[in-house]
This record gives structure tokens, sequence and C-alpha cells, in this order.
């Protein structure tokens, strides 16, 4: 199977909300392949963030897909919601779904491309029933809830046996990693096997954004 190319995911979690429209626009024109929106319901998650409304008031200022990480419990019950606001991909968390293959296929039903992702205590084996059935799978190197945590190294053996998973069967999956993901972690990670890097504090908490994220993909492609 050929190479798939590097995607970048700048994730507005870590954005200047008061700059929001400035920094997303900014970012869009200048090569941001996805805009990452961190969805957090205080439950699944401890912390409260983003809901519909801003993925709808996004679709408004870009045309690059809106990659969107449900960090939520019971997400059945809003994946019309936010594919109605202009999701174009949505990620479940395996953790929070009971029933999985019956919430990518509502994910799907709603002509949206569909993610799971995997906390990082969580097995890989957990997913591997549905890999026929998804479309991006996210491996979570930090325990999901905030931005500007420290990577989990022990995430790189998990990237790597998924990326086997992948390749074995020829599945067409994204192989997608959040958390941590900056300049020293980036090489590794790519090595690894991830494709699309979603990247929040090493973006936005820098002056020039742009620069940042366009090292970040240069070290991505040079490794
Ligand atoms: C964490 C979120 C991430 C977060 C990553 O729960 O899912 O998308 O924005 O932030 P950094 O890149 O700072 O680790
Ligand atoms: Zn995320």
């Amino acid at each position: 199977m050929q190479k798939q190319p590097i995607l970048i995911a700048p994730s507005i979690l870590s954005a200047d909300l008061l700059q929001l429209e400035k920094q997303v626009k900014t970012l869009t024109e200048n090569g941001a392949d996805y805009i990452h929106v961190d969805v957090m319901d205080g439950h699944f998650v401890p912390n409260l963030t983003f809901g519909p409304n801003m993925v709808k008031a996004l679709k408004r200022i870009t045309n690059v897909p809106l990659d969107v990480h449900l960090m939520i419990s019971n997400p059945d019950a809003y994946i019309e919601a936010y594919a109605r606001a202009g999701a174009d991909i949505l990620t479940v968390h395996q953790e929070a779904c009971t029933h999985l293959h019956r919430t990518i296929q509502s994910i799907h039903n709603q002509n949206v491309k569909a993610g799971v992702s995997l906390n990082p205590a969580t097995s890989l084996s957990t997913i591997e029933n549905v890999l026929d059935d998804i479309d991006l799978l996210l491996i979570m190197t930090v325990n999901p809830g905030f931005g500007g945590q420290k990577f989990i190294p022990q995430g790189l053996k998990k990237i790597a046996k998924a990326r086997k998973m992948i390749d074995t069967e020829e599945h067409d999956i994204l192989l997608e990693v959040d958390g941590g993901v900056d300049n020293q972690t980036v090489e590794s990670i790519v090595q690894a096997g991830a494709r699309v890097l979603v990247s929040g504090s090493a973006i936005f908490g820098r002056d020039d954004i742009v620069k940042a994220m366009k090292q970040l993909k240069e070290k991505a492609e040079n490794a």
C-alpha cells in the first residue's frame, strides 16, 4: 500500500479563543490539513469545552475538514447534532461506546467519516473487530482532558502495532495520534507509523503559529 501523506490537525483547544477566527484562518490558509475540535463533557473527561455551535461557527470560516474528537459519554445522543453542524470526521472513544459497531454505523448514516479513539490504557484488541468499518483510528498518547500534557512514551509501541494491523489487512484507515506531539516527539511518532498529527500547545503556544505548524510538518515529513 502506498504511504499516506502526513496531515497536520491543529487543535483549537489551545487556541486564543478571543482570536479564534483569525488563528483558524491563518492556519488553514497556510497549510493546516484538518482543524481538530476537542469536545469534552465534564463526565467522560474532567473538563468542559465546545458544543455543536462551535463546529457550526468554524464551518462558516473554513473549508478545511473539521476533525471532531468527541470525549463524551453517550456519544450516540449527539452524532446527528455534530453531523448537522458540519463535522467531516467524528471520532468517538471506544471506552464510551457499549455498542461500538452501531455507533460507527450511525456516524456513517450521517455521511460523516467515522473514527475511533483509544485511551492510553486501552488495548488495540478492543477495536480489532471494527477495523473494516472505520475511517480513522486515533491513538491517545496522553490521558484525554487537557492540552499541554507530557507524551506517554509507551504509546509508540501501540502506534507501531496499529500500523501493522492496518497494513497487514490493507485497511484504508488514517492513523492519527493526539497528545504531546511536538518538535521533540514528532519524529518517533511518525517513524512508528502515524500519519495524522494533532497538535495543540506546540502550535498555539508559540508566537508564530504558522511557523510552528510548518516546522512540525517538515520534521514529520523528514522523519
Ligand atoms: C487532549 C486533546 C488534545 C489536545 C492535545 O485531551 O484530545 O487534542 O488538544 O494537546 P497537546 O498537543 O497540547 O498535547
Ligand atoms: Zn483531541
